[in-house]
């Protein structure tokens, strides 16, 4: 694949999400629920369409996610809104399209939501995200559930929240959930964030709100360096034990897709510089950020197999010294030419490219069966200049 398409290159394996979903649902199965596959994680249309395919919900946090998600073929009733600050518009295309929930993050975002339906005329159902001042000990970039983190709603303005919703019979408050953050491997913070949901759901019917749903979030990590893998059948069988009458609402992105895709990259150069050696590849942080912005650990091999080891960095050609995928690991001592996967990209891998150094986004292709697909092209020069050219003839005045 990639001598016929070039690097970097992204490859999905068809049969890991197989695999990942079918494991996914039976460690729950015995758990009244409903999955809704995090978009954000990977966004791709030809991924969209095999989630929709498997019959899976979808978690939304844009008009741009909403746009890929109905172009997939999935419908309204199947998709939930979220996000911490959605525009007005974001907001009434939510309402129009009768999505299965809207999760509001703020007094002020319901406030704006009883406004929206009753200029519609249209009723909304909605879900609170509540800050459960839970800290999910991961990186700080990706805790969410913290007192002080910008998400969710904070219990001490609660009940200004349900006064905005009885006040509009449009609004139907019919979940109510919390993230406590992504990449976590613990239980624990799962278990606790449940209990103190089921708590309030309690509360809440007995004031009269028919809620039905707990959202529980996603978050659930995949083993990066042989950590062992989340528990997913343990928390199965917890929340089955506390369910009651709710159903549980779960919204994973990594674990369905994150050990489904690699990036293949290419060695461009070995280089050593004041005791220190470098390889340095055609991939950088503009193809694949982790590592840059979370010090993230991902695992480096080979494609050809029994080449021999050197300690050292693996970096990008992007002018930043933040620009590496590894620094002083034992990697594979590859010459120039030899192409190197890495690893667990499928999840927040391509969502995060971006166009810095006027560098082309990567093809990605997945692999079904013996054959493979490209499900996007390689950036073009064309594509980097299109949207500048299409502007240079409109001249407005100020
Ligand atoms: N639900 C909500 C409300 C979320 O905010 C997120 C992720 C998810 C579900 C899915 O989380 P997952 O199951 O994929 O962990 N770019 C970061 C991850 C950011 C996650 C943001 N929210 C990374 O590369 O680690």
């Amino acid at each position: 694949m990639a001598h016929a398409l070039g690097t970097p290159l992204y490859v999905y394996s068809r049969a890991a999400l197989d695999f990942n979903l079918e494991s996914f649902e039976n460690a729950l199965r015995e758990v009244r629920h409903r999955t809704f596959y995090a978009v954000k994680a990977n966004f791709n249309l030809a991924i969209l369409r095999w989630f929709n395919q498997a019959g899976c919900s979808f978690d939304v946090v844009s008009s741009g996610e909403l746009h890929r998600v109905e172009r997939s073929g999935a419908p309204p009733h199947r998709i939930a809104f979220g996000g911490v600050a959605k525009t007005s518009s974001e907001l009434e295309e939510a309402i129009q399209r009768g999505l299965f929930c809207i999760h509001a993050e703020s007094v002020e975002e319901v406030e704006k939501l009883a406004e929206l339906a009753n200029r519609l005329n249209s009723a909304a159902r909605v879900g609170l995200r509540i800050n459960p001042e839970i800290d999910a000990r991961t990186h700080p970039y990706i805790a969410t559930g913290r007192r002080e983190d910008k998400f969710g709603i904070d219990i001490e303005t609660l009940d200004r929240v349900l006064s905005a919703i009885r006040r509009e019979s449009r609004l139907r408050l019919i979940s109510i959930g919390s993230h406590i953050g992504s990449q976590i491997l613990d239980l624990e913070p799962y278990r606790q964030s449940f209990l103190k949901l089921l708590a309030l759901a309690e509360r809440l019917r007995g004031e009269g709100f028919d809620i039905r749903n707990i959202d529980i979030g996603g978050g659930f990590g995949i083993p990066q360096q042989g950590e062992p893998p989340f528990d997913l059948a343990a928390l199965g069988g917890f929340l089955r034990e506390h369910q009651g009458q709710y159903r549980v609402l779960f919204e994973p992105g990594r674990y369905l897709v994150g050990n489904a895709g690699i990036l293949v990259t290419r060695v461009l150069y070995r280089k050593a510089k004041q005791g220190r050696r470098f390889l340095l590849v055609d991939a950088g942080m503009s193809d694949f950020m982790r590592p840059t912005l979370y010090g993230a650990y991902h695992g480096v091999a080979a494609l050809r197999q029994g080449l021999p080891e050197m300690r050292g960095d693996l970096a990008g050609p992007v002018c930043e010294s933040g620009d590496f995928f590894a620094l002083d690991r034992d990697l594979p001592d590859a010459e120039p030419g030899e192409l190197l996967a890495i690893e667990n990209t499928g999840a927040y891998g391509s969502v995060l490219t971006h166009n810095y150094n006027a560098r082309r986004r990567p093809a990605e292709v997945l692999v079904e069966g013996d054959s493979f697909r490209v499900i996007r092209r390689r950036e073009t020069l064309e594509d980097l200049i299109r949207l500048e050219e299409e502007s240079a003839s409109q001249e407005l005045s100020v």
